[in-house]
């Protein structure tokens, strides 16, 4: 049997009406614009089931399920999801289109599997020699360890160590059933002339590399001496299923850090990344050995646009980063750099100090792409020199020339202005000097692609990240209202002194007194009911209010937001969230509203960045970049205190 295609799919899902499907199991009763009804999945006597067809979606608040139509008949009739189509569309008479797929994609996506079923085999084999073999523990972990990284990172990052012998793997391979085509395409062997299969990185450490998906695409592999005559990382070939340029190390680890912090730091190699990560520094990435591509920087974009670019300190590094800053800002992302002394790299800082150090080093010395370039010049040559002066201000225009964004450029420019103490008028002139060669040049240039839209890129490459959900904080905040809102609390106040009180207190206060708002409607209505309860008799509705709420749109938020009791753990990233642990909540406030207050001010910089763009008259627009300005320099603020807490 073929797939289902889409466009069927769509057909379905339009035609299926959620309280027709669930009527025909629970008896429902219509309350306002939902449907009520007993359970169908507990054994209750008062009705908590609901169904909201306006937004197509069942809530079960004695169990904690809730879905799609879908979601139900696999609940309820333990279906499949093909089946669960398939019984729509019986229902409703819509015939089903299978999608066929041809021989030749099946002996595609065959050969792909293979090869990824031999990197999972290699995977485990080289753990094992590294964790279980005399030789390997001798040679293998000894090295590992000896760089610093503890079991627990070792096994984070799935390192392993390939045993010596000329073809110890390619031996072991093969007698598991592996043939010599995948041993050979995945490049972990490598077929002799005389038709003997070797391996490739006989004696290494080895660094598995991840698909987005968590799966093996590839390994780099390190020599364990400094002294040998090989190039120290050796790194799997191009393949089907290892795009080296689409690849970035350490984003399956570390993709949910950055879009919960919404920033991702840049290094150069895999030991950095680890090294960062064991630092308490996990929104990492390294784009290993090869120079930053289009593509990287897409998958980053999918997940923030605040890039901190964190180079070796040397001469190479810096060369390194200012390609990436140029190619970054290019795309359109907000770039800034923590410069490094001569000599260090990420991996030997942060293996210098503890991680509470870590984060205070990149906080503190993290600066604007701007002054990282001014700082890197200078220091090079003769800060007084008229023209190296003359070649730094070129330089530094020559980025701000690449950003796309014209109030952007207006506002870096001016930054610039200031800092190297020359005429706005004068870089104006060299930037649009600069941008009319540049946008000449574009035209010529090849169109680019982008990987996720192109049909012929393998499937794998194909998976999007999770996308970055702006109203993941406003859903935190509401959670903590009604999960938590309650508990009590111990915080600093702005007078210094400590204050203690519900959580909710200090929520409801903090965000009306900064007269901030929610973006999504149910929260917005939520919020505002919670606060004017609150300040008319100092009580806090709790969420059997809202469940009860005669919004439906509120009863269903409220639902979504209660049945997920383990979500805070997830968010706070300490361990596990234990009931009230009254420290945790309280961090956990602080940090929500931090960056309920972060969004906030990027969205009042969206904002401004557009009526900047419509303002003609002079006086109003200094005004106006005067305002803009002020809330950059809030939210960095902002930005440098989250980093502090979190
Ligand atoms: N690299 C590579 N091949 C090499 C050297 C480097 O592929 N012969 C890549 C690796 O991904 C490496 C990155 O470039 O991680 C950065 O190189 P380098 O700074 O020299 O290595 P480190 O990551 O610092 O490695 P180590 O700390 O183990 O020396
Ligand atoms: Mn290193």
């Amino acid at each position: 049997m073929g797939l289902i295609s889409p466009a069927t799919i769509d057909r379905i899902l339009d035609a299926a009406r959620i309280e027709e499907v669930v009527g025909e199991f629970v008896t429902l009763k219509r309350s306002g614009g939902s449907f009520r009804g007993l359970s169908p999945f507990t054994q209750e006597k008062t009705p908590s089931f609901y169904v909201v067809p306006s937004k197509g979606i069942f809530k079960c608040f004695s169990s904690g399920k809730g879905g799609s139509v879908v979601t139900f008949l696999m609940e309820h009739e333990q279906l499949t999801y093909p089946d669960a189509l398939r019984w729509l569309a019986k229902k409703y008479n819509v015939e089903i289109e299978e999608e066929e797929s041809t021989p030749e994609q099946d002996a595609v996506r065959d050969r792909r599997e293979s090869m990824f079923s031999v990197n999972a085999f290699a995977l485990k084999q080289f753990s094992e020699w590294m964790w279980n073999d005399d030789h390997g523990r001798a040679v293998g972990l000894a090295y590992v360890r000896e760089r610093g990284f503890t079991d627990e990172t070792i096994k984070k990052f799935e390192l392993g160590f390939h045993l010596e012998g000329r073809d110890t793997f390619a031996k072991a391979a093969l007698k598991a059933g592996y043939q010599s085509e995948f041993l050979e395409a995945t490049g972990l062997c490598i077929k002799r002339e005389t038709g003997d299969l070797v391996d490739r990185f006989w004696g290494r450490a080895m660094f598995p590399i991840h698909s987005l998906s968590g799966r093996v695409v590839g390994f780099g592999g390190r020599v364990l001496r400094s002294d040998a005559k090989t190039a120290k990382y050796l790194n799997s070939p191009e393949s089907e299923i290892y795009h080296k340029s689409q690849v970035l190390y350490g984003l399956f680890q570390a993709k949910q850090s950055i879009s919960r912090a919404n920033k991702v730091y840049l290094v150069e190699g895999y030991t950095d990344v680890i090294s960062m990560h064991q630092g308490g520094v996990h929104n990492v990435v390294s784009s290993s050995g090869t120079a930053l591509t289009l593509d990287q920087i897409r998958l980053i974009k999918r997940l923030t646009e605040h890039v901190t670019l964190l180079y070796d300190g040397d001469k190479a590094g810096i060369r390194a980063s200012f390609r990436g800053i140029d190619l970054l800002l290019e795309e359109g992302l907000y770039v800034r750099a923590v410069p490094l002394p001569v000599g260090e790299d990420p991996d030997s800082l942060a293996r210098s100090m503890d991680s509470e150090a870590l984060n205070t080093y990149l906080t503190e010395h993290e600066v604007d792409f701007i002054q990282f370039k001014v700082e890197a010049l200078t220091d090079e040559g003769q800060a007084q020199d008229p023209i190296r002066r003359a070649e730094v201000v070129r330089d530094v225009v020559q980025s701000v020339a690449k950003i796309p964004n014209a109030i952007l450029r207006e506002v870096y420019l001016r930054d610039s202005a200031q800092r190297l103490g020359i005429e706005e008028r004068s870089l104006y002139a060299e930037m649009e000097r600069i941008r009319g060669v540049e946008l000449k040049n574009a035209s010529q240039r090849r169109p680019e692609r982008d990987p996720y839209e192109d049909p012929n890129v393998p499937e794998m490459q194909v998976q999007r990240p999770q996308a970055p959900r702006p109203l993941a904080v406003e859903e935190a905040l509401i959670k903590v209202l009604l999960q938590h809102g309650s508990e009590r609390i111990k915080w600093l106040g702005p007078d210094g002194l400590e204050h203690e009180d519900a959580s909710a207190a200090l929520i409801l206060d903090d965000v009306s007194g900064d007269e901030l708002e929610f973006a999504h409607p149910p929260y917005q209505r939520m919020f505002a009911e919670m606060l004017a309860v609150w300040q008319a008799e100092e009580r806090i509705l709790g969420p059997e209010y809202f469940v009860r709420h005669e919004d439906p749109s509120m009863a269903a938020t409220a639902a979504e937001c209660l049945t997920e009791r383990h979500q805070l753990a997830d968010w706070s990233r300490k361990s596990i969230y234990i009931g009230a642990v009254e420290e945790q909540l309280s961090s956990h406030v602080h940090e929500c509203l931090l960056r309920f207050k972060e969004h906030r001010l990027e969205d009042r910089i969206k904002e401004l960045i557009v009526e900047l763009g419509a303002l003609t008259d002079e006086a109003e627009r200094q005004a106006k970049m005067t305002e803009f300005m002020n809330i950059q320099a809030m939210r960095n603020a902002l930005r440098a205190e989250l980093q502090r807490v979190v």
